[in-house]
Order: structure tokens, then sequence, then C-alpha cells
């Protein structure tokens, strides 16, 4: 028996980084998923990978009229939905608060905290009537113990978790759980964004702030997403689990 047969999910940002990470280890754990992504090309490889269990989808989850679309996608593709992973993130590059602009922070907030907005419009009512669901959300360390230079960027994920929160209590009643990852820095293609330049000191830099020692990497972030999405953690909502080396201590 594997830890998610029989159930179907949307992964969102699966073209890559941790996305394509949770994507892997839900197909390997007897799941269908939907690997959404804005980038089509990456979606369709990520997909591709993963064989039969797997659909592409591209979509931009800043905008309803894809999210919605991709929903009724996953429900012709699959019948149900009965995980939701809001993964698909983005950041403006690290730099003085000042110099980030209005752009910039509108395009943070649409993709990392409306998206969330718009997926929880079209899913609710179809996980209400399941009588069941799980949403996992991806915040991060930043909206814990934030780092200089990504000021917005750490406000979303203030945002992801204190939403993450508040949909566990108002959805609980519904059999909905809801729950947050917070990585910490990671091995991914958004890492040069985080650090403001991807070079080995940067790199040093960061590792030296990680208890632990190493950044994170996809299969951290997958392990504990398959974990709170499974029903070993049936009794599990409202948590933020810091997927952090000990980061956030
Ligand atoms: N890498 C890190 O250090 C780190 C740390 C903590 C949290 N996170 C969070 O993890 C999540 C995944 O990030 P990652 O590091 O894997 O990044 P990544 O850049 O490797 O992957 C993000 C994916 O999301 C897709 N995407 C971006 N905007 C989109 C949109 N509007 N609609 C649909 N897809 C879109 C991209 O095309 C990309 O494939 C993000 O929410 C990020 O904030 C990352």
């Amino acid at each position: 028996m594997k830890r998610l047969d029989g159930k179907t999910a949307i992964v969102t940002g699966a073209g890559s980084g941790f996305g394509r990470g949770i994507a892997e280890i839900f197909v390997r754990e007897g799941a269908r998923v939907a690997v959404l992504d804005l980038d089509e090309q990456a979606a369709q490889v990520s997909a591709a990978a993963l064989g039969s269990s797997a659909i592409a989808i591209r979509a931009d989850v800043s905008r309803e009229e894809d999210v919605v679309r991709a929903v009724g996608e996953t429900r012709e593709a699959f019948g149900t939905i009965d995980i939701l992973v809001n993964n698909a993130g983005t950041s403006h590059r690290n730099k003085p608060i000042l110099e980030i602009t209005e752009d910039e922070f509108d395009r943070v907030f649409a993709v990392n905290v409306k998206s969330i907005f718009f997926f929880a419009r079209a899913v609710i009512p179809l996980m209400r009537q399941q009588g069941r669901g799980m949403i996992l959300n991806i915040g991060s360390t930043a909206g814990l113990r934030p780092r200089p230079g990504l000021t917005w960027y750490n406000g979303t994920k203030g945002a992801v978790h204190a939403i993450t929160k508040s949909m566990a209590v108002e959805l609980a009643p519904d059999r909905i759980r809801v729950c947050a990852l917070a990585p910490v820095a990671g091995e991914t293609p958004l890492l040069g964004t985080f650090m403001g330049e991807d070079t080995p000191e940067k790199r040093g830099q960061f590792i030296g702030t990680i208890p632990l020692g190493r950044l994170s990497r996809p299969d951290d972030i997958a392990n504990a997403a398959l974990f709170l999405a499974s029903d070993e953690a049936d009794m599990i909502t409202g948590v933020v689990l810091e997927v952090d080396g000990g980061r956030c201590i």
C-alpha cells in the first residue's frame, strides 16, 4: 500500500524546484498529479517524466480564469481533487527596500498570496462536496525569521502562514485540512534571487546561518509535503512546519 494510493493532486509551480520534487514523490506514492506551471515546456517535461499518472497544465496562478480552467481540466482528467499544493512562487531580487518598484511588489503579492485566494474559491466548493480535502501552502522561513533585502517577499510568506492557520480553523468543520511548509533557503533556480547573486561566498553566508549546515533540497520539502498530505497526518491542521535545518531556533 502506497501512502497516497487513490489520491489526486494539483501541484502548482511543479515545472521546477520544490514543486517538481513534490510532484515526483506524490506519483511515486500512488497519486495522480496535475503538474501546473506558467512555463508550459517545464510543466510538460516534468509531467512526461512521471508517466501516465501525471498531466501537464499551463496556467498563471495569479489569473483567476487560468486557475478556474486548471481546476476544471484536473477534474476532467481525474474526477476529484483531494490535495492542492499552492507552491508556485516568485520574489523580487534581494535589494534595499526603497529600490523595489510597485510593479515588483504587486507581482510578488499576486503570485504568492492572491493565487491562494483564487484557488480557495475554485477548490473549496468541490472539497466541501467531497467531504474531504487537503490544502498545503508553501510558506518560508522568510515569514518567520526574515532576512534583509527581501522585505516584501518576506511579507507575502507571513501572509501565507496567517492565511493557512485561518483557513484551517474555518474549514475544519468541512474536513478540509490546511497546512504550510516553511522551507529554508533551498537549492533551486530561485536561490540566486534570494541571495542577490549566486556566488560561493553568498552561499557560504546563507549556509552559515543554518545549524544543520546545508541548504534545503527538493526531496526535503517533498518528504514533509508527503507526510502532511497523507492520511498519516489526519489529525494535523493549521501547522506551519519548518523544514529549515534549525534556522528558526
Ligand atoms: N528556493 C528557496 O530558497 C525557497 C525557500 C523557501 C520557500 N520557497 C518557496 O518555494 C516555492 C517554490 O520555489 P522554488 O524555489 O522551487 O522556485 P523555482 O523557481 O525553482 O520554481 C517555481 C516554479 O513556479 C513557477 N511559477 C512562477 N510564477 C508562476 C505563476 N504565476 N503561475 C504558475 N507558475 C508559476 C515557475 O515557472 C517555476 O517553475 C515558492 O513558493 C518559494 O517562495 C523557496
